[in-house]
């Protein structure tokens, strides 16, 4: 039995709570959307259980191809058990299409696919707003060893490949995603956090419709239909 315990941390996504085995949490997914790093925030009712059920069946997805993570078990509608996690303050981005900051910081229209995956940093700090870093600020502000960088990017990799094959069976072009990584005490680097419509952009192959947290930012429309759009084509795939 999973016993729910203390909140440990109160996120704009998500709250954590202690359980009673110290190598686990239970994260509790939010009916919140937030954007301008919580400038804007909004109550979206149905939008945890959206997220809690998408991110349970990519991350199993993912663990049938291979990829490990901090995933261990949906427990309710808006929850599920993880494994406790130091997690590296980053934000690892990687794109395979231009969008976003990418296109506007480089002068890119959106859409255009990239030679390469692109992958990029970001000190995960809200004080300072997330700002852009590189190797060499990761290094002196001692986020995470050289090691533990090459790790990070080559499940990165790993990830964008796995996660480009998942998606594109149902009819939808990744175009970037971000994700966090986390390290258990051996060491042992993890894929954590969430993989959802919030952290992700999602373009339907056929018409590049956003099947993704941009309808919100963007307010191109609703995000409960979306999301439910998302969870739909994942499920029918199973
Ligand atoms: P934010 O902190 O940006 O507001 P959330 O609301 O999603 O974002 O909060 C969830 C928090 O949980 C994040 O800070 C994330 O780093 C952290 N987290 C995710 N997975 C784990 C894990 N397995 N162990 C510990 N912390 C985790
Ligand atoms: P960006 O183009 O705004 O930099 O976003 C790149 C990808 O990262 C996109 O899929 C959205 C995701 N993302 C988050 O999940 N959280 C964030 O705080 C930011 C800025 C982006």
């Amino acid at each position: 039995m999973v016993v729910k315990q203390e909140l440990l941390y109160q996120g704009k996504a998500k709250k954590l709570f202690k359980t009673e085995d110290p190598a686990t949490l239970l994260v509790e997914y939010l009916d919140q959307a937030t954007a301008l790093n919580g400038a804007r925030k909004d109550e979206i009712a149905g939008k945890a259980a959206l997220n809690n059920q998408i991110t349970a069946l990519i991350f199993e997805r993912l663990n049938e191809k291979g990829i490990n993570s901090h995933f261990i078990k949906k427990m309710s509608k808006n929850e599920q058990l993880v494994e406790r996690l130091k997690i590296f303050p980053l934000e690892v981005v990687v794109r395979n299409y231009s969008a976003g900051s990418f296109a506007k910081r480089l002068g890119f229209d959106e859409g255009v696919p990239l030679a390469f995956p692109v992958l990029e940093f970001y000190f995960k700090d809200d004080h300072l707003d997330d700002p852009f870093i590189n190797e060499d600020h990761i290094k002196i502000l001692k986020l995470a060893d050289e090691k533990e960088v090459a790790e990070i990017k080559k499940q990165a990799n790993a990830i964008n490949q796995a996660l480009i094959e998942l998606f594109k069976e149902i009819g939808i072009r990744l175009i970037d995603f971000k994700i966090e990584l986390g390290k258990r005490a051996d060491g042992t680097i993890l894929l954590a956090d969430e993989i959802t419509p919030d952290t992700c952009r999602l373009w339907d192959e056929q018409t590049n419709e956003h099947l993704d947290k941009d309808v919100y930012r963007r307010n191109l429309g609703e995000l409960v239909p979306v999301y439910q759009e998302v969870l739909e084509r994942l499920t029918k795939k199973n």
